[in-house]
């Protein structure tokens, strides 16, 4: 199975791509999902159909899914938020307030990835094409596999804790819940399936992250820390898509923005070398229907195949060399002084400006001592020698 996840800043033309991709994969035959996970939903108006949270046909080939977070959170975690709520409420809150304070940061989010994990599993479709919301809700989509397992051991603990309250307070507070036996494997399955979500979305070979971008310094700017920032997560990011360009030879008011257009295409092209780029025009038409869809699709591949994996760089390798460990990990673009490193017992922390990745170290790492690290050609190399033990080995 192939996943295309298209991000960008707001307004670049996320949708109308991921849709001309969709189409395009489609008709060539690939059974595809087009699958839109932004709350502002505009899959549908691109379309121009109407689309819900249950699977949608919209022709041969080509299905459509607006994942639908509110429908989510009754069903999937229909469980484990009756638990929390009725929990609050035998505290005394009520019956709004606790419903309300059930739902945890990031279920949605979860339940978004856990659609990715289930058509991966019962291989439904060829290609799923992600349509993504703008670029720090999307990070915050694609960094959580890696803050999961801190997430499920903190509700395993929540609930454990509420169990150990319950046993010394019984007699007092009779009618307060008890989680059951299937709560705690509900809680368990979450981070088991948590960690597979992992495993498809860092796999270059299946997820692939395309980058759409207009040629204006802002949105360059913005696309430059989502790369950085989509490396850190080691997703593999294997195409720019540059949309809204201006036809060559337009004149008029045309003419200066040309020029201006130009630059920009300089920049990026020296900024992303060597990044596939892709470039789709500024359609005189609006977009919407399939028969646009189908003219921007042409426009951005050409003869090629949409589904076509334009890098397999994996942004975090680990090797050793010269009786060095060493992580090495891509990371465009990121300014030294944006970049802090921390230990936190076996794992080493990466922090690039305001998002932060917890590496879990190999064992051959955690007997030696970090000694140095630097960047070099657009990676931070982090170099591991040493033995922390002093040469003591267990068993002594
Ligand atoms: N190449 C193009 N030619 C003409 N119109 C375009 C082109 N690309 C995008 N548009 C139009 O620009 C608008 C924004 O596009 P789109 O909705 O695809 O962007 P988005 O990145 O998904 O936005 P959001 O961040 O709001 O989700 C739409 O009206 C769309 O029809
Ligand atoms: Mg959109």
């Amino acid at each position: 199975m192939r996943i295309i996840i298209y991000t960008g800043k707001g307004g670049v033309g996320k949708t109308s791509v991921a849709a001309a991709t969709a189409l395009r994969a489609a008709r060539m035959g690939y059974r595809t999902l087009l699958m839109s996970t932004d709350a502002a939903h505009s899959v549908s108006d691109s379309l121009e159909m109407t689309l819900s949270g249950t699977i949608t046909k919209v022709e041969d080939n080509l299905d459509a899914i607006e994942v639908d977070m509110l429908h989510e959170l009754e069903t999937r975690w229909k469980e484990i938020q009756k638990f929390i709520s009725d929990f609050l409420m035998s505290q005394g809150m009520d019956g709004i307030t606790s419903k309300e304070m059930a739902v945890l940061p990031g279920m949605e989010l979860m339940s978004a990835l856990f659609y990715v994990e289930d058509f991966h599993k019962r291989n439904s479709y060829d290609v799923i094409i992600m349509d993504t919301a703008p670029t720090g809700e999307t990070l915050r989509l694609l960094s959580f596999p890696e803050v999961s397992e801190w997430y499920t051991d903190r509700l395993y603990g929540m609930v454990k804790n509420m169990l150990r309250v319950a046993r010394f307070t019984v007699g007092k507070m009779m009618t307060m819940p008890l989680p059951s036996e299937e709560l705690m494997k509900d809680i368990e399955i979450l981070g088991g399936r948590m960690q597979e979500v992992q495993k498809i979305l860092t796999d270059p070979q299946i997820t692939s992250v395309r980058l759409v971008v207009n040629p204006e310094k802002m949105v360059i700017n913005e696309t430059k820390r989502a790369f950085t920032y989509m490396c850190l997560y080691n997703l593999t990011v294997d195409c720019l898509v540059v949309n809204r360009l201006i036809p060559e030879g337009s004149n008029g008011f045309f003419k200066d923005k040309l020029e201006e257009q130009h630059k920009y295409m300089d920049i990026i092209n020296d900024s992303f070398n060597p990044l596939k780029i892709l470039k789709a025009y500024q359609l005189p038409l609006e977009l919407v229907g399939l028969p646009s869809l189908e003219k921007l699709g042409d426009m951005v591949f050409g003869d090629i195949d949409p589904t076509t994996h334009f890098s397999v760089d994996k942004p975090m390798d680990i090797y050793s060399r010269d009786g060095m460990d060493i992580i090495s990990l891509k990371l465009p673009f990121a300014m030294k002084e944006a970049v802090n490193l921390y230990m936190a017992g076996d794992n080493l922390l990466v922090e690039v400006g305001q998002y932060r990745r917890s590496i879990a170290l190999p064992t051959t790492f955690t007997r030696k001592e970090p000694s140095k690290a630097e960047f070099k050609e657009g990676r931070l190399l982090i170099m591991f020698e040493g033995d922390k033990h002093g040469g003591t080995r267990k068993g002594k």
